[in-house]
């Protein structure tokens, strides 16, 4: 009998650690990252990187492959791989599991922030004050048409190109409140443009905010894919695999 081989379409820390349970527990995985990120955090165990071309070329990855499930723990934002995954796992007849971090609606202090429904909108409410923003390289040029007396932008990796008189900061978390509060005060930033990414990776930039007074302005989460099960937490999306490669 061949060995079940579950694909977890990665690019975060969930994915990772899950990557490492599975790992452990004997099961053989194979993690895929969009490689956007030339020097990655690798998960354990079998590794691809790049694109499938479309729900098409997932569909036929995960024939080749012969993958027993999949298990889309990408990031809350990266709404297209989600809907590709659900279509090519409905045309291999591979089963699907959504891990997604749960966001930061519930958060103590989210009802001070002010939400959008999009990057256009967090773009128009923050226009004024100087700006940190940390929505990610691929937001960037939505936000171009800011206008604000300073904008600070946050990234993995240095960008190739940024907009006349923008300044960058290059890390990756995790972050401390302490060092947030830092980064706020030495740059005077008045307002913060983030996303829900939820998680407790990158939450210290709103205690941090709070503190100082700095508005906040926070992109809402796109749709889940609907018809697909989705968990919170890694130890649900282990069980849901063990009772998938054993049924
Ligand atoms: N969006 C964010 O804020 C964010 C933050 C942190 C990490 N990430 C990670 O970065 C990756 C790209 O994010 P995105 O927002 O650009 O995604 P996206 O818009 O949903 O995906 C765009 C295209 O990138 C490819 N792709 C995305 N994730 C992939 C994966 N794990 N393995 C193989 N191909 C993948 C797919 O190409 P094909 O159509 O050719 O298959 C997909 O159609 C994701 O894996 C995500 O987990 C994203």
């Amino acid at each position: 009998m061949r060995t079940p081989t579950v694909l977890i379409l990665g690019g975060t820390a969930e994915a990772r650690v899950l990557a490492d349970e599975l790992d452990s527990l004997g099961v053989a995985v194979i993690s895929s990252l969009a490689g956007r990120v030339a020097d990655p955090k690798l998960p354990v165990g079998a590794v691809r990187i790049g694109g499938f071309g479309g729900a098409d070329g997932l569909a036929d990855y995960l024939r080749r492959h012969r993958i027993s499930a999949v298990v889309d723990a990408t990031h809350p934002f990266a709404a297209t791989i989600s809907a590709s995954a659900a279509r090519a796992c409905a045309a291999a007849g591979a089963p699907l599991l959504r891990l997604a971090r749960p966001g930061w609606a519930a958060h103590p202090l989210a009802g001070t922030w002010h939400w959008v429904d999009d990057h256009d909108a967090a773009a128009a409410a923050a226009q004024g004050g100087r700006v940190l923003l940390t929505t990610g390289r691929s937001t960037l040029g939505v936000f171009a048409c800011l206008r604000a007396p300073f904008v600070l932008v946050r990234l993995v990796e240095p960008a190739s190109a940024l907009p006349d008189g923008w300044s960058a900061v290059t890390s990756r978390g995790p972050y401390t409140v302490a060092g947030e509060v830092a980064l706020l005060r030495e740059h005077r930033i008045e307002v913060l443009i983030t996303k829900d990414s939820g998680g407790s990776m990158t939450e210290p930039k709103l205690v941090a905010a709070d503190q100082l007074g700095v508005r906040v302005v926070v992109v809402r989460r796109p749709p889940s894919v609907t018809g697909v099960p989705s968990v919170a937490a890694v130890p649900d999306a282990v069980g849901w695999v063990r009772r998938r490669i054993t049924a």
